[in-house]
């Protein structure tokens, strides 16, 4: 049988990481993988359940695959399809009775048992799951990272949540939070170094609540990983995401005034400006605290940049809950956003809670909101305009000939690539701002990556 393997993947870093996980494992079984579905055998849809929209994605794209598969049947060529995320995890064997044609149901948890599904599959007549908390660790069975990384490398250091706030589904579908051993992680780091990464993003549902057991039997803190992180030979730059307010120690606003690798660039999601609306959504911090965080970090951390995720339309948000939301946004300032439409998810207390607000509402709240955030990012790009940056280039541009890097503060450039390659870092003077890139221009002298 002829194992060509396609991953679509949905949701968030978290997601993209466990896609390449994914198909490491199943690499190790022969499978290859191509870029397109009407060349796989396997076909994997990795979902992502946080909102309706995203939900609801993964039923159309599995309408479009079973016509594939008809098609592709009447030509004599089988092609198995399998969903797995949050989306899997979330609906388990309930989403046989919308898409009973699908082979293989498998949740976050349980990629290291995708070879071991695929044989089920073989041998049995109907779909094979895995949507259990398995007792081990995925981590512990999947083979070491193989193959070429990318400049900017992602690495999964904690799963899971135990926040329940009180309109997500993460608790959910990824279970209970976790942290993956110090030792497993530098394991890990040095070999995506030894392969071409630059730069380590760390990835975690709840990074910044890091507590992996350390080689010294202690647990330790995301800060004290970051540390260790830095001291491997060849980082150049290091980030982590998605931070929870509420877990942003001191020891961790600290590390980014002392660890020089660390960018100056975070994102922390406040979601509201409005403490009653933060109450309801079971956040656990006030508006005033998330302040006073942003400021203790600006302190020791002046040219932070600060990206952030917020919901408009929470169950009982009044108009003067958003006013303070836009409050919020005025005082802090950011320099890069996400903002949704609170969407009602199954099983979670905020689907039942009163006061659900009307869909025009919060339409026009997030279009409000998304045009003050636009006008901040749009000011904090042109700010960088005239300023010589140390830059880490990424891959391709949107022209032949350009290619693209980033700022510390994350913003991407185009530039003539002429004598450049992806990973190299380079001194660049910003010539022209756009609503979410920039251009610029290769300037002479020595590159250091540093405080701006
Ligand atoms: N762990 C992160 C967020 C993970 S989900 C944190 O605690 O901040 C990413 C973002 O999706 C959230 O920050 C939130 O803004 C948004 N989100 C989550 N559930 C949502 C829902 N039910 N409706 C709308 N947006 C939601
Ligand atoms: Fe969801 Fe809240 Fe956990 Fe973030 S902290 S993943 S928003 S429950
Ligand atoms: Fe979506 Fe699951 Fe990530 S719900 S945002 S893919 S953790």
């Amino acid at each position: 049988m002829s194992k060509r393997l396609f991953i679509r993947t949905y949701g968030c870093q978290m997601n993209v990481y466990d896609s390449d996980r994914m198909a490491e494992s199943l690499a190790a079984h022969g499978w290859s993988r191509v870029d397109a579905p009407e060349e796989a055998d396997l076909v994997v849809l990795n979902t992502c359940h946080i909102r309706e929209k995203a939900a609801e994605k993964v039923y159309s794209e599995l309408g479009r695959l079973k016509r594939l598969r008809a098609e592709r049947a009447a030509r004599g060529e089988t092609m198995l399809l399998a969903v797995a995320g949050c989306v899997a995890q979330a609906e388990g064997e309930a989403m046989l009775e919308r898409a009973p044609f699908v082979d293989l149901v498998v949740g976050p948890q349980a990629y290291h048992r995708l070879p071991e599904l695929l044989a089920r599959r073989a041998r049995e007549q109907w779909a094979a799951f895995a949507t259990d908390f398995p007792v081990e660790s995925k981590f512990d069975h999947l083979p070491e990272r193989s193959g070429a990384s990318p400049v900017s490398a992602y690495l999964t250091v904690q799963e899971g949540c135990d926040k329940f706030c009180t309109f997500c589904v993460v608790p959910y579908t990824r279970g209970a939070e976790t942290s993956r051993p110090v030792a497993a992680i530098l394991a890990e780091a040095r070999r995506l170094l030894a392969s071409g990464a630059k730069e380590l993003v760390l990835l975690g549902q709840n990074v910044n609540a890091y507590h992996g057991e350390g080689p010294d039997g202690r647990s330790w803190s995301l800060a004290r990983l970051l540390g260790a992180l830095a001291e491997l030979d060849g980082v150049v730059r290091l980030r982590y995401t998605t931070s929870h307010p509420k877990d942003m120690s001191e020891d961790l606003i600290e590390a980014h005034g002392r660890i020089p690798q660390l960018v100056p660039h975070l994102h922390l999601p406040v979601q509201s400006g409005s403490d009653a609306v933060l109450e309801a959504m079971n956040r656990g911090y006030t508006a005033e605290a998330y302040r006073r965080i942003v400021e203790r970090l600006r302190a020791v951390r002046p040219d932070l940049a600060l990206s952030s995720d917020f919901i408009v339309g929470f169950p009982g948000e009044r108009e003067t809950d958003f006013e303070a939301t836009l409050d919020l946004v005025r005082t802090v300032g950011f320099a890069q956003a996400y903002s949704f439409k609170y969407s009602a998810r199954p099983g979670t207390p905020a689907q039942v809670m009163r006061g659900q607000v009307k869909e025009a509402v919060k339409a026009e709240r997030l279009q409000r909101l998304q045009a003050l955030l636009a006008e901040q990012a749009r000011a904090f790009n042109e700010a960088t305009v005239g300023r010589t940056v140390p830059v880490l280039i990424d891959g391709p541009g949107r022209h032949p000939g350009q290619l693209v890097g980033r700022t510390p503060w994350q913003q991407p450039v185009h530039l003539d690539g002429t004598g450049l390659q992806p990973g190299d870092l380079v001194t660049v003077t910003i010539t022209g701002s756009h609503a979410h890139s920039l251009a610029g221009r290769r300037a002479a002298g020595a590159t250091g990556e540093g405080r701006a």
